[in-house]
């Protein structure tokens, strides 16, 4: 039977460049515990800062029908972000019920500052893995990224705790260039030695406040030369199309390590990522400068996800984002999303 006589429902959604959806990724707050120089310097976002307030953020309930909805159309994967998510404080109720979806997959990505005390409730409520974003070892350089007197032992630890409740966990870095590529080396050691999968990404043009330059990138091919002192590394077949990281293990098997090099090698061919602010907008790109607001319909009791489905399914299938393969042709510079809106 042509697609185009397939009941609404049973229809694959595809967008405009023949891309499914594959992971919801939902913002559940804006405000973060830390001051991330690329994403939230301390400068422009001070103590005064008005994010959002609790009350205006998409409720638990909000959370659900749009995840219903994105499941109807094909997702499999749900990633909840912020600002830092942990500090949201309803979370392990909206994890408990985005867990009774059919899914192959619940995430969520943090800052692990919360994470001891939070990960046995966490993994309680249904969650089932952790990417904890780590940028130093060494107490100065991460305060220095991190934009906060914290110390790096509290993530560490907080990782211990994540894996001690059952959590799957991996380990995000961003290395920027004249500041932290000093840790490549030990943080690639100590993941080693532990076990976990450490990822280092490209610093990216997210935002419009971190006074972004080319030259501040430190490419996955330079980090690749340094991680050439611990041995040979030995490609791994990705688990699904459209995953960001390229994966590589170590050659005795001892961990996995990956490269989300979202500069130099852009990999929007087959993005299949659906985002939604807290303030319950929907964006079809990390780069987006306009998206369609849905808090009205998602708080709506008497508009199901069937119904919010369908305006999704219109929306994806208009999409025709590929900002990171057009970055070069973008003769105009035009208005972007912070990190922490947007949630990565
Ligand atoms: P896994 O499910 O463990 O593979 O996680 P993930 O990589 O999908 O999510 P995570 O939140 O850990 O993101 C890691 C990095 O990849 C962050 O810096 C994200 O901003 C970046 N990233 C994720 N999705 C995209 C995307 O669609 N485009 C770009 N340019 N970067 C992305
Ligand atoms: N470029 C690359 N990665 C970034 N992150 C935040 N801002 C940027 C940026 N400008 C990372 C965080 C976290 C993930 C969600 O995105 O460190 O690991
Ligand atoms: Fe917070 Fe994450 Fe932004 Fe850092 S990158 S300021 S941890 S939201
Ligand atoms: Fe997807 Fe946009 Fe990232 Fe490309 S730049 S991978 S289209 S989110």
């Amino acid at each position: 039977m042509p697609a185009t006589l397939l009941p609404t429902t049973s229809r694959p959604t595809t967008d405009r460049r023949h891309r499914p959806i594959h992971d919801l990724r939902l913002s559940v707050i804006e405000r973060c515990n830390l001051r991330c120089r690329y994403c939230l310097p301390a400068e422009t976002f001070g103590p005064d800062y008005a994010f959002l307030p609790e009350r205006e953020l998409l409720s638990a309930h909000a959370l659900y029908k749009i995840a219903a909805s994105a499941v109807e159309l094909g997702a499999r994967k749900i990633r909840l972000t912020g600002g830092e998510p942990l500090l949201r404080r309803d979370l392990p109720e909206i994890i408990e019920r985005l867990a009774t979806l059919d899914l192959d997959d619940l995430a969520l990505t943090t800052n692990g500052v919360a994470l001891s005390r939070l990960a046995p409730t966490l993994a309680a409520a249904g969650l089932r893995r952790v990417n904890v974003s780590l940028d130093a070892l060494d107490p100065e350089v991460f305060a220095q990224v991190a934009g906060r007197r914290v110390s790096p032992q509290i993530v560490v630890d907080g990782i211990a705790a994540a894996r001690a409740a059952g959590l799957g966990v991996k380990i995000n870095t961003v290395i920027q260039r004249g500041r932290n590529e000093s840790q490549i080396l030990p943080l690639a050691r100590w993941a080693r030695r532990e076990g976990l999968t450490l990822r280092f990404i490209e610093y990216m043009d997210v935002g419009n406040q971190n006074a972004w330059q080319r030259g501040d990138v430190y490419s996955g091919r330079e980090v690749r030369e340094q991680l050439q002192a611990l041995g040979p590394l030995e490609p791994v077949a990705p688990e699904h199309p459209g995953e960001v990281a390229r994966r590589f293990r170590y050659a005795d098997g001892s961990s996995e390590v990956g490269f989300i090099n979202s500069i130099t090698q852009p990999f929007c061919g087959n993005c299949s990522r659906l985002r939604v602010t807290a303030r319950g907008e929907v964006l079809t790109c990390l780069f987006a400068s306009r998206g369609l607001a849905i808090r009205h319909w998602a708080e709506d009791p008497m508009m199901s996800s069937e119904d919010l489905a369908f305006h999704l399914r219109r929306l994806w299938g208009k999409r025709d984002d590929a900002y990171s393969e057009q970055r070069q042709q973008q003769a105009v510079r035009r208005r972007k999303r912070e990190m922490w809106e947007v949630g990565g």
